[in-house]
């Protein structure tokens, strides 16, 4: 097993490039199913879950080449199984998002219920009832959702709940329904913004995206397409945080600025000079940092990949902070391990008081879902002595080879590969 070795107190100085956006990316790789021509992907992050997808892709019958680059072609998948297994499901609950387009272009689909994952139920009934509304016939059957249309046809659908993934399921389904749909409480975030701009390459009629209601006028076929992934605002966040807790001075270049507003404004708010230069974002860590209070909303709010890390920024600011996690039931699960390392922090149902300056010192801690272990390396950048991070591989799922992205800026920072489990 990897496990990720850091010798913290460095300060990092210097410039680095944003990857692509996995949560993007993810999703544009499922709209390549929406077409039978070939789509590449370009500035695609070489991450485990980008991995995961691809293999779901090629169970599914997609011809899938490259990584960086990548090109799918979807061409096989009439004759494929039309199917998410539960295997691929559990490593990856994103895999649910093939079900609108296999839908949508095949007439059916059968995917794996995701279940409960670290950070909560999470369920989809709304992804199921947004298609259902879609004119879909859904089974719950030995733990799978089978779907059917002949043709899914326009609908109208409020969503209870504001979900980035339903609204993106069943926007790509609405894309090659009969006639116009309209579907409102929707998702915000960049990412639905951004496949929206996809699929409008590909052919399809979206207005809205980015608001709270978006509608499209379904059409009968959509074209392969070559797409750009934007930069990753959470990669670019948690660097921010990096640049901050270690007073240091760092360039994120390409950082998408525009998506990162209730970031930069937090960090700013803690006294971390953030800089708009045409190149990117600079980031200048404070002396002493002030106390902030963050409550994690859909997008434009405070995003809930970036509470654990802020919750480090919070640990060594001056004063008292309070954290509130409104997205998930059960996204603290770092506290523990941060609070091994000496920060002072109390839990209490869905809000955590951060007593700082803590003195962080090093030891060996375990990741338990991606953003925990990204806010463990942070931790570990700033405390004192030596942090051994275990379980990295939940890290490796959003986190390109961060060893290597954080070396060249000066963190003491190595992969080890013989960590017990
Ligand atoms: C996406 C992101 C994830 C991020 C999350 C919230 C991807 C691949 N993942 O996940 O990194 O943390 O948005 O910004 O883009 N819910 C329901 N019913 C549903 C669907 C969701 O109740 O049918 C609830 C969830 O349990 C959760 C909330 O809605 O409490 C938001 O979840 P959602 O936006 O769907 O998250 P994901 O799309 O899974």
């Amino acid at each position: 097993m990897d496990s990720i070795v850091i010798e913290g107190g460095q300060r990092l100085t210097g410039s680095i490039r944003i990857n692509g956006a996995k949560n993007a990316g993810l999703l544009i790789q499922c709209a390549a199913l929406l077409t039978d021509q070939p789509t590449t992907l370009r500035h695609v992050p070489k991450l485990a879950d980008t991995r995961t997808m691809a293999k779901l892709l090629r169970h599914l019958g997609c011809e899938v080449e490259g990584e960086r680059t990548m090109q799918i072609d979807p061409r096989g998948v009439a004759a494929g199984p039309l199917e998410a297994t539960y295997d691929l499901v559990k490593t990856m609950r994103a895999s649910v998002t093939v079900m609108g387009p296999l839908l949508a272009r095949y007439g059916r689909a059968r995917v794996s219920l995701p279940g409960g994952c670290a950070i909560g139920a999470r369920p989809i009934d709304q992804h199921l009832k947004g298609l259902e509304a879609l004119g879909a016939t859904i089974d719950l059957r030995h733990g799978y959702v089978e779907l059917r249309a002949d043709r899914l046809r326009g609908g109208s659908f409020v969503f209870d709940t504001v979900t980035v993934g339903g609204t993106q399921n069943v926007m790509m389904a609405a894309t090659l329904a009969k006639g116009a749909s309209r579907l409102e409480n929707v998702a915000r975030e960049p990412e639905v913004e951004e496949l929206a701009c996809v699929l409008t390459k590909m052919g399809a009629r979206i207005r809205g995206a980015g608001t709270s209601v978006i509608e499209i006028e379904g059409v009968d076929t959509l074209h392969g397409v070559d797409h750009a992934i934007i930069p990753d605002r959470i990669e670019a966040g948690t660097l921010a945080v990096a640049a901050a807790l270690t007073q240091g001075d760092v360039l994120l270049e390409d950082a998408p600025v525009d998506h990162m507003h209730s970031v930069i404004g937090k960090l700013q708010e803690a006294g971390v000079q953030c800089t708009y230069e045409p190149d990117g974002l600079r980031v200048v860590g404070p002396d002493v940092l002030r106390p902030i209070d963050v409550s994690t909303r859909p997008y434009p709010g405070f995003p809930t990949d970036m509470q654990a890390q802020i919750m480090v920024l919070a640990a060594c600011a001056n004063g008292q902070s309070l954290i509130t996690e409104t997205i998930f039931e059960n996204r603290f699960m770092h506290v523990p391990e941060l609070a091994r390392m000496g920060a002072d922090i109390h839990v209490n149902g869905h809000c955590a008081v951060i007593r700082g300056p803590a003195r962080l010192s090093g030891t060996t801690v375990m990741a338990t879902d991606l953003r925990a272990s990204a806010s463990l390396v942070l931790a570990g950048l700033v405390a004192q002595g030596r942090t051994e991070i275990r379980r990295v591989y939940h890290l490796d799922r959003g986190y390109e080879t961060i060893e290597e992205r954080l070396r060249p800026l000066g963190a003491k920072i190595e992969r080890r590969h013989d960590a017990p489990a």
